[in-house]
């Protein structure tokens, strides 16, 4: 009897021994080696366990973190561009809501971009924006005028444009190829030292698809918020109201009431992209550029406004320095233009919303509110090289 329960026991334990395994064996291929520890910090500070960059619960969570981990490294690597001076995070900083304050920023050899650099922490959540389908209709595209229709064609993009990196792509595999480090951590999110350029952007895509920022005063009062912007006759109490009233009254028609988005929440016609009435310059005339449609005159992406305290100067070329300049702009120096918004329109005619002073100084208040001091020293989306 007492044999048969010792062996019983051992059967046991074998079998607990043998349906951990598997377990056991994807913690240990998921942390690093003491090997691997030391090739990692020669150059970088990164944790002995990647961090959780919030994928959720799916089993390949592990292999989720180390892809975002491998695209934060190259995020912040300045041999990504041709001169090697210039990284992502060179116009994309962390501290200014990824986005940088130049209107116009210098890529390597002196070359300056053709645009304001976009804040990539002005969506509450990078992904929830770009990857969903709206009432079925495309998620909006990237840049100002959306002419990328998806996160890896806009990083190809950026990687070869000589105003940004400089690079062709499989440059970029040769330098994980021949970095120890590199060869670290794509093993790590890819069970492969072989790079494949697809790799490459699914690495970046996934960091940047992990930028979130939900720990803004607005998100305290976001609920009530919720409330004044659906019509509800609220009399605004304190100046956070006023502002959140003022701008329920002329701003959601294109900026979502979730600050990340627009159509979703705002208009029926899921529009992405409009013209607000900038003076518009004859050298970039936005959304036309790559339609050559008229309609497309001088519409711009609605960006997000998360963060947007951070990420001055502002709008697509930079034109304005400060947030009462543009709130300047909004309440008096809309101009006509054919392709305008209605909501921006009287009749024929440019709104004019006539604000007095403290009603434009509580809108802009309100938008400081949108400010996510936590997201701005986050470990998990700063810069990993050892300095
Ligand atoms: C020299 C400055 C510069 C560098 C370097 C740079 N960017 Fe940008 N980024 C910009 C500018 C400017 C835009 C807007 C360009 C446009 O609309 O034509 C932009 C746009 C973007 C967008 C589109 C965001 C949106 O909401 O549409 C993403 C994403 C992005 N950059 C990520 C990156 C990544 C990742 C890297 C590194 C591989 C990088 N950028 C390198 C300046 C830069
Ligand atoms: C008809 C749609 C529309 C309305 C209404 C609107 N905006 Fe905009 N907003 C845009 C577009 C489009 C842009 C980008 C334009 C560009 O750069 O060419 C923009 C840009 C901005 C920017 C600069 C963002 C950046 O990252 O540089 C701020 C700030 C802003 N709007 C605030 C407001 C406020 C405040 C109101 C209400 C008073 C408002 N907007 C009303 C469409 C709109």
């Amino acid at each position: 009897m007492n044999q048969l329960r010792i062996f019983t026991l051992l059967l046991g334990a074998f079998a607990l021994l043998f349906g951990c395994r598997p377990n056991n064996q994807q913690l240990i291929n998921s942390t690093y080696t003491p090997d691997e520890l030391r090739v990692l910090s020669s150059n970088l500070d990164l944790p002995d366990f990647p961090y959780d960059y919030g994928f959720g619960n799916s089993s390949s969570k592990s292999a989720v973190n180390h892809k975002a981990t491998l695209g934060r490294v190259l995020f912040y690597d300045t041999k990504l561009s041709s001169d090697g001076k210039v990284s992502c995070a060179s116009c994309h900083q962390q501290a200014l809501g990824f986005a940088d304050d130049q209107a116009f920023s210098e890529g390597p050899n002196g070359n300056v971009t053709d645009r304001n650099s976009i804040a990539l922490a002005s969506l509450r959540n990078f992904g929830v924006h770009y990857d969903k389908t709206i009432d079925g209709k495309e998620t909006p595209g990237l840049f100002w005028d959306e002419r990328a229709s998806s996160i890896k064609e806009q990083l190809k993009q950026t990687i070869n444009n000589p105003n940004e990196m400089g690079m062709e792509l499989h440059q970029i595999s040769n330098l994980i190829e021949n970095t120890d480090h590199y060869q670290v951590l794509h093993e790590k999110a890819f069970g492969t030292t072989t790079v494949s350029e697809d790799n490459i952007l699914e690495a970046l895509e996934t960091f940047i698809n992990s930028i979130s920022s939900t720990n803004s005063e607005f998100e305290g009062e976001v609920i009530a918020s919720l409330n004044y912007i659906s019509g509800d006759s609220v009399v605004g109490e304190t100046k956070f109201e006023r502002g959140l009233q003022l701008f329920a009254k002329h701003c959601t028609a294109c900026h979502g009431k979730g600050m990340e988005a627009i159509s979703e929440f705002a208009n029926p016609e899921n529009l992405s992209v409009t013209n607000n009435g900038l003076k518009h310059t004859a050298n970039d005339l936005g959304v036309y550029q790559h339609t050559g449609k008229l309609e497309d005159i001088g519409k711009f992406k609605i960006p997000g406004l998360r963060n947007i305290e951070l990420t001055a100067p502002y709008m697509h070329d930079g034109r304005f320095a400060t947030l009462e300049e543009v709130v300047d702009f909004y309440n008096s120096g809309i101009e006509f233009h054919e392709n305008l918004h209605p909501s921006l329109r009287d009749g024929n005619e440019a709104k004019r919303m006539n604000m007095n002073e403290e009603e434009k100084t509580a809108l802009v208040d309100f938008l400081k509110s949108l400010t996510d001091e936590k997201m701005t020293t986050e470990a998990k989306w700063s810069n990993p090289f050892v300095r």
